[in-house]
């Protein structure tokens, strides 16, 4: 089966400590049939991640799109979203 979502948890230090560390238990708020369609990756501290505006930190990426402020909450919702447009695919 292939993975049609990417979920990429920035894991540097300000990331880490301001909260993803919650966030790379998301597979515990998903269902678990969503689970095999879904790649979830520990990213290291990169610019990709706007180190330099860590006001708006902590920082995750759900198949390219950034999510400023994640949580566990933010996360799931963008995955429901794709989910929702690929119904009949995931589902
Ligand atoms: S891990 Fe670098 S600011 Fe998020």
């Amino acid at each position: 089966m292939q993975t049609q979502i990417t979920v990429e948890i920035f894991c540097g230090l300000p990331c880490y400590m301001l909260g993803n560390s919650r966030i790379l238990n998301i597979g515990a708020h998903l269902p678990e049939t969503w689970l095999p369609h879904i790649s979830l990756l520990a990213s290291p501290c990169n610019p990709a991640c706007k180190c330099a505006d860590l006001t708006h930190a902590p920082y995750a990426r759900v198949n390219g799109k950034m999510i400023a402020n994640a949580t566990v909450e933010s996360v799931c919702e963008e995955i429901r979203r794709i989910v929702k447009e690929k119904e009949g695919i995931l589902i």
